[in-house]
């Protein structure tokens, strides 16, 4: 006799997960209404006013979208994807970098999407005994890949005493305990959180080492275009990597996010370069098929509002001129407020060395605040900020940053009020 059905939920006993932090910081940012709060927590993009900041080039393309009002405009997507929105995207990543023979695609739910499934992909296929990460690291990486049971390992990255790339300890760690199938996660440009990304030459001694011991190169293209400005110059470390002779196998996770602004619409894609013997057209159907029951089995297919606007824009000479000047003004306006919060906080001879804020790249700087700064920063200044001290510099404007500045010289000057906080 099977036991007695009792009232008690199946849930009752179920330990709670660890939520989002950035997720979460901004859900308390929206709820507060102090006059003066800002948000220095979300990788997203605002104009000087603190204002979201949709891409003239968008509002281009969705008015065209919505007066043509297609049809077939809210059918599926194929499963492995649209596959005009995939060349477009694949030549925007690679240039002319790589042969298409080599190279596989699908669509994704973005750049996450586009992590989850590539990890998925190669847990699946080629087994790896561990994925190397960068110490520290988007957190989601670390979730990403525990989710498919591939061992995590972190590789030195950040050195909190120089604030600089420790590129030493990293090629260090690599030579010393990465072996053939592992897979390094690589962040193609602007590192997140700490802005620092690899040299030329050390991108170069990268390929090298990968090439060397068979390490599998996992590229995370997420913000191309937002470090320089330029997304040939940011996409330079994927286009030697697909370049090396002997050629060597790798995939990158490409998001437009960030450098069209999409946030919310989900647009990407995942890439496989393969090489060597038996890839043959035969074996990258198989990597699709495999890559499309993935993808079958998770959420079907993509959602395409977004790539419909991606394709309109890589499609169309005009306006991808005026996509990559929009990139150039966002990419500066982050440049410029980093040297405004270096000065002023020379300017108030804040306690500290300063210069790593303005030496850093990309969308993010790792400040060197510390937990409990980063608490009292909130607490009385309406502040918001992730708890490793990374701030979004795309947060900050001409209006704020005084502000932010002088918050920050607070904390620093007056240890005393963190340890009383
Ligand atoms: C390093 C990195 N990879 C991937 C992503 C994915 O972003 P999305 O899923 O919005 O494309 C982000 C977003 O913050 C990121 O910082």
């Amino acid at each position: 006799m099977g036991s007695v059905p009792t009232s008690a939920s199946h849930f009752a006993a179920l330990p709670t997960a660890p939520r989002d932090e950035i997720f979460a910081l901004l859900g308390e940012f929206r709820r507060d209404t102090h006059p003066q709060r800002v948000n220095l927590g979300a990788g997203v993009y605002c104009d000087n006013d603190g204002e979201p900041f949709p891409l003239d080039v968008v509002r281009t393309v969705e008015k065209s979208m919505n007066e043509k009002a297609d049809p077939h405009r809210h059918d599926y997507t194929p499963i492995e994807g649209d596959q005009e929105f995939l060349a477009l995207a694949r030549k925007f990543v690679f240039g002319d970098a790589c042969d298409e023979s080599r190279l596989t695609s699908v669509q994704t739910v973005s750049g996450s999407g586009a992590n989850h499934v590539g990890a998925r992909f190669l847990a699946n296929t080629i087994r790896p005994r561990r994925v190397w990460l960068s110490a520290p690291t988007w957190a989601n990486h670390e979730l990403i890949w525990a989710t498919v049971g591939v061992p995590v390992h972190f590789y030195p990255y950040y050195n909190a005493e120089t604030r600089a790339l420790d590129f030493a300890a990293m090629v260090e760690t690599l030579e010393k305990e990465a072996e053939a199938n592992d897979v390094i996660v690589l962040h193609a440009c602007a590192h997140n959180p700490t802005g620092l990304d690899p040299t030329k030459e050390q991108w170069i001694v990268l390929g090298e080492l990968c090439q060397r011991k068979g390490i599998f190169p996992f590229f995370d293209n997420a913000y191309q275009g937002f470090a320089s400005g330029d997304p040939s110059i940011d996409a330079w470390a994927i286009r030697h990597f697909a370049q090396l002779q002997p050629p060597i196998e790798m995939c990158v996770a490409q998001s437009f996010s960030k450098n069209l602004g999409l946030y919310g619409h989900r647009a990407g894609a995942f890439h496989v370069v393969a090489t060597g013997e038996g890839c043959t057209p035969a074996a990258k159907d198989a990597v699709t098929a495999n890559l499309a029951q993935i993808i079958r089995s998770e959420y079907s297919v993509s959602p395409r509002y977004g790539s419909d606007i991606v394709k309109a824009v890589l499609g169309n000479k005009d306006l991808t001129r005026k996509w990559q000047a929009e990139l150039h003004t966002m990419a500066g306006r982050i440049i410029a407020m980093r040297v405004c919060l270096y000065e002023e906080l020379r300017r108030l001879g804040t306690p500290g060395s300063w210069t790593h804020i303005i030496d850093q790249i990309g969308m993010f700087s790792y400040t060197g605040l510390t937990p409990p700064e980063v608490t009292y920063l909130k607490e009385k200044f309406h502040i918001y900020i992730h708890s490793s001290g990374r701030i979004s510099i795309a947060g900050l404007n001409t209006k704020n940053v005084k502000y932010v500045a002088a918050a920050i010289h607070a904390v620093r000057s007056d240890p005393s009020l963190v340890t009383s906080a």
